[in-house]
């Protein structure tokens, strides 16, 4: 017996839903993905990338892990950032972190969280560059404002990735964002108010 059997159902019940407002929707989406947009995001449940732009199956390009890094010699993101950008071709890379993130608050605990700790030591890294702008600040108001320099570093390291550099010196059509998303209102906003697409600006 299947225990998951209420999802297969849901999944039923929203592809009859989709089919019955566009009947060509997935034939349409079957032959070809184009997106506009590849999305860095957090593995947070409460961060769903397609649901909080409102956009359907199709239109963004997906990476995300925990407390949405990217890391220099992670394959995984690398490949991912690659594909969209050499093969989708698409024009907007969007880095989205979220105030709360666990991830982020583990980095600042001095507990033991096992394998993951290897994974925040990126994250403490990026508290150690920011430590003046961090101290003076209480708990609560320190994870904050880790999880905006995050995002602010993580669009760095999207800039100087071999990938995107070499886009730019193509003359691709690429511009990078770095949004931060609150998941005690579903709303976004910007924390890089002009998005970097150019080599002159990294
Ligand atoms: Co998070």
């Amino acid at each position: 017996m299947n225990t998951l059997e209420h999802l297969f159902k849901k999944n039923r019940a929203w592809a009859e839903s989709i089919n019955q407002q566009d009947p060509e929707f997935f034939t349409r989406l079957s032959k070809l993905q184009a997106p506009e947009y590849l999305w860095i995001g957090c593995s947070d449940s409460r961060v769903p990338s397609n649901e909080l732009i409102d956009l359907a199956p199709g239109e963004v390009f997906v990476h995300r892990n925990i407390a949405n890094m990217v890391v220099h010699t992670d394959l995984n993101c690398l490949s991912v950032i690659q594909y969209a950008v050499d093969v989708l071709k698409v024009k907007h890379i969007i880095v989205c972190g979220h105030y709360g993130c666990g991830g982020i608050k583990a980095a600042l605990d001095d507990q033991d969280h096992g394998l993951i700790d290897n994974w925040l030591g990126h994250i403490k890294d990026v508290g150690r560059l920011n430590e003046s702008a961090l101290s003076g600040l209480n708990p609560g108001e320190k994870i904050d404002r880790l999880c905006e320099l995050n995002i602010i570093e993580q669009v760095s390291n999207v800039c100087k990735s071999s990938i995107v550099k070499n886009a730019w010196q193509r003359g691709a059509e690429l511009s990078i964002h770095g949004w931060i998303y609150n998941i005690e209102n579903g709303i976004l906003n910007d924390i890089i108010k002009t998005p970097i697409s150019g080599l002159e600006q990294t």
